[in-house]
């Protein structure tokens, strides 16, 4: 079966490098080649990733790039149907959420290519969120579906999939974070700022909610900053929001930018932090599986065990909720979390067992 593997934004090169490392130590062959969308092209967003997670390089590129929502799928569409067109694989096999994920499965299904969807059956309710969105579509038209939860595995079959269809593997991100933990290294601001272990906060912020208003994303680093009892706050700014922040003059305290980590160096700050505040859903798995603390500035999880079991707490986006947070960390009233099912870095292999079977 020849199997097209598919990438294009940063937390995508997450979750395909537990995937492409099953097949590396598999003793069966998987014929696949690993296409890049473009959708992220920086080298902080995507080249360092595979330096950082020891994949092979992409095997097409379709530089696809940024733009509208409309035109970045567009372009992902056009660019993934001449190389099918060319090329035909058996099998697509997207992951996650993000436009290059839902791009590739329409096209592929439209040109008769069976889809398969990693991370499948996971919902906020959300329908303002372009992710949400592309959950959606994916799963409306895969044909096999890996969940990270039973939780997705049941929503999947209350919605008419059939058992032969949907695997409950585990969370890919995590074998990967588990995989490189030993490897984990001090980025340069470590030592800048000479930072000690849990002595300071990671905040992570780029979902249109948080950072598209300009004075709300100001209000959220005041707030934080003006109650993190001194403690350095390491802001590693993604590109989108960069854009909105370049314009302002700012004056913040304890607030320190650094510009988007490497996989290595972000993971070696969150493990060692005292919190991590966010709204991407990735890193809450992680800070679950590290047990560190975390704040996620959204309204909705598609991720709630990260709540239920981890360590994580939805607080919504109004910045005013964030003190009474903050005080319950430096209160030593943080609950302690566990480790979801199945998060146990072998979802990879478990994959690979299925897809040899079809
Ligand atoms: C995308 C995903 C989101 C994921 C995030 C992780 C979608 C809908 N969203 O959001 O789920 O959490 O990636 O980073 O797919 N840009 C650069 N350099 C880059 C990449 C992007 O400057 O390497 C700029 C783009 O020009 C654009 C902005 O960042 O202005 C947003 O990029 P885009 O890929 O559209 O979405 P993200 O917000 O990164």
């Amino acid at each position: 079966m020849k199997i097209d593997l598919i990438a294009g934004a940063r937390p995508n090169f997450v979750k395909i490098a537990a995937i492409l490392h099953a097949i590396k130590n598999s003793d069966k062959k998987f014929d696949y080649r690993l296409i890049h969308t473009g959708q992220h092209y920086d080298h902080n967003m995507s080249g360092s990733f595979f330096s950082d997670l020891n994949i092979p390089l992409p095997d097409i590129t379709l530089e696809s790039g940024s733009g509208t929502q409309a035109r970045q799928t567009a372009s992902i569409m056009t660019g993934y149907e001449d190389l099918v067109s060319k090329k035909r694989p058996d099998l697509c096999l997207v992951v996650g959420d993000v436009n290059s994920s839902m791009a590739c499965a329409i096209t592929a299904k439209k040109s008769n290519i069976k889809v398969a969807h990693v991370e499948a059956g996971i919902r906020s309710g959300d329908l303002s969120m372009p992710e949400e969105i592309n959950r959606i579509l994916i799963d409306s038209i895969s044909d096999y579906f890996f969940t990270t939860s039973r939780k997705a595995t049941d929503f999947l079959l209350n919605t008419g999939k059939s058992k032969e269809q949907v695997f409950f593997v585990g969370n890919t991100m995590i074998d990967t974070l588990r995989r490189f933990e030993a490897d984990f290294k001090k980025p340069e601001v470590w030592d800048t700022l000479n930072l000690k272990n849990t002595q300071y906060l990671v905040l992570t912020l780029h979902r249109p909610n948080n950072v598209d208003e300009v004075s709300n994303l100001v209000k959220i680093l005041h707030i934080i900053g003006d109650n993190s009892r001194g403690l350095p706050i390491i802001f590693p700014v993604h590109p989108r929001t960069a854009k909105i922040l370049n314009s302002q003059k700012l004056s913040l305290k304890n607030v320190f930018f650094t510009a988007p980590l490497s996989y290595l160096e972000f993971n070696y700050l969150v493990k060692n932090s005292k919190m991590v505040i966010t709204d991407s859903g990735g890193i809450t798995e992680e800070t679950t599986v590290l047990g560190i603390p975390c704040i996620t500035l959204r309204n909705s999880t598609e991720r709630p065990e990260t709540v239920s079991i981890g360590t994580n707490e939805l607080i919504g986006t109004d910045s005013e909720n964030i003190p009474e947070y903050l005080d319950k960390l430096f209160e030593a009233r943080w609950k302690t979390g566990g480790i979801p099912e199945l998060w146990d870095g072998k979802s990879g292999i478990r994959i690979l067992e299925e897809l040899s079977r079809l």
